[in-house]
């Protein structure tokens, strides 16, 4: 069950999954991502005619919010507009357990909301420090 904040975090990953560029996939995905700070950054899937360029709503909020100074983070939220719901990427569990060992991620579609967590998602994960 999501409450009022992690709802309107979900909504804003919707909002963001509309400036997807997803020529190639068709997938259109969102992301809203709270700081410890109470700050939101958002971010959407940004594809590229060499498929593995591609950068996922995940890792495009999470770089711009590391860019502008942020390192702390409550929760992510993930949105695709297709009625296939996936969780993060592997690539992505791994750019956010960098940053966090108990982030909240929800993720939805608009039939089903999931609401889990980086522990659970990528347990056991590299790390250098
Ligand atoms: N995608 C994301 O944006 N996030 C994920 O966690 C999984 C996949 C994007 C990448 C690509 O543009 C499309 O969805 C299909 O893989």
């Amino acid at each position: 069950m999501l409450d009022k904040k992690e709802k309107e975090l979900v909504d804003l990953a919707r909002k963001a999954s509309e400036n997807a560029y997803a020529v190639y996939s068709g997938y259109k995905v969102g992301a809203a991502l709270q700081t410890a700070a109470g700050k939101i950054y958002t971010g959407c899937n940004v594809e590229n005619a060499s498929y593995s360029l591609t950068n996922c709503a995940e890792r495009t909020a999470i770089f711009k919010a590391v860019s502008e100074g942020e390192k702390e983070f409550e929760s992510l939220a993930v949105y695709v507009q297709s009625d296939t719901l996936f969780p993060p990427c592997g690539a992505c569990r791994q750019v956010i357990a960098e940053f966090s060992d108990d982030m909240t991620i929800i993720y939805a579609n608009q039939n089903k909301v999931v609401k889990s967590n980086i522990k659970k998602l990528l347990p056991e994960s590299f790390k250098l420090s």
